[in-house]
């Protein structure tokens, strides 16, 4: 970049800053509901909407009043939504079968949405976690979690997914070597339109707490999840975890958490240019939204600049809870 031999008075940044029409012709980065995918939380049942306590606002809906909020949310210009079952206590087991029910719930809730609003992305979860009587996103054997056999599991519930009509997979679990397995599994059985979006850089991060809230598995994981996640202490493993999962087949990379791993979605972005995402998690949202409540924020300002802030880093788009909001905002 050719910087500033000019200097004041000739030079003067106010000028381009003197009123909105101004600022709006020079800003350099926008935000609109194209860039959201919207997570939402399903439960079992009919016309149930549960506050999940840890996220305000946040509920979890049976399918018929998911259907309704997607659709909702697909008439605000939200292109995409991504789906996490809160598993009954009882669906969880030691095998995790429930993964690869093709009548699971996420599976259902995915029937159900491309039925009413076929435009609207259905993005799916690929990971053990709801369905493991232990919490965790692979196989527990002798206290370790086991990657190979994990895999083998995680391309049966990608499947089941595809064939339940999603449009994206997304690999959550951070087992290594999931993304090449998954592709050739859809490639084999006719799903070669079905994208992968990789949770590539998953850090091990406490923001996922009141996430963990919403799907019911607080109360049944045991121990961390570092020997999986990134260490929060690395940024050049970020860069190598996203080469390795574009070589695979991924189609688009995703960072997670978001606002406190900006630095990683500027780095991916400028190295590989491939479509870049940010996950605002659970702890992100609840976060403003416990400052929001105290008044202590200002909430629709926040919303905006905590979104404009990824697309400043380089993303091209933000999983965010505050995404119908957001587009209403936004309108
Ligand atoms: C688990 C999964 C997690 C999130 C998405 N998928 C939590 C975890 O890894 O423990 C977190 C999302 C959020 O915090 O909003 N496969």
């Amino acid at each position: 970049m050719n910087f500033i031999d000019q200097k004041f008075p000739s030079l003067r940044f106010r000028r381009t800053r003197k009123n909105e029409k101004i600022r709006n012709l020079v800003s350099e980065t926008s935000v609109s509901a194209n860039d959201f995918i919207w997570p939402v939380f399903i439960c079992d049942g009919n016309n149930i909407e549960q506050d999940v306590p840890s996220m305000p606002g946040v509920k979890r809906r049976s399918i018929d009043l998911l259907v309704s909020a997607a659709s909702e949310a697909f008439d605000l210009g939200i292109p995409a939504i991504c789906l996490f079952p809160y598993t009954e206590q009882s669906l969880k087991t030691e095998d995790c079968a429930e993964a690869w029910n093709p009548d699971n719930l996420s599976n259902k809730a995915t029937r159900a949405i491309k039925n009413e609003i076929p435009e609207l992305v259905v993005m799916s979860d690929v990971a053990l976690d709801p369905y493991n009587i232990n919490g965790h996103d692979g196989f527990v054997e002798n206290g370790k979690i086991v990657n190979d056999k994990t895999i083998e599991a995680l391309v049966k519930q990608a499947l089941s997914q595809a064939e339940a009509g999603v449009d994206v997979i997304g690999p959550s679990d951070m087992m290594d070597g999931r993304i090449g397995a998954i592709r050739s599994a859809l490639e084999k059985n006719g799903h070669s339109e079905v994208s992968i979006m990789s949770y590539a850089a998953k850090y091990s991060s406490s923001f996922y707490g009141p996430f963990r809230d919403a799907v019911g598995a607080s109360g049944t994981l045991t121990g961390d999840k570092k020997t999986y996640q990134m260490d929060i202490a690395n940024s050049n493993e970020a860069l190598r975890l996203v080469a390795r999962d574009l070589k695979e087949g991924a189609d688009m990379v995703m960072i997670k958490p978001g606002m406190p791993y900006l630095d990683i979605c500027r780095r991916v972005k400028d190295t590989f240019g491939a479509p870049t995402f940010a996950y605002q998690v659970s702890g992100e949202y609840s976060m403003l939204s416990a400052a929001f409540e105290k008044g202590w924020l200002d909430r629709n300002k926040i919303i905006i600049e905590s979104l404009m802030a990824f697309k400043r880093s380089g993303c091209d788009g933000i999983l965010t809870y505050f995404a119908p909001e957001a587009a209403k905002l936004l309108k």
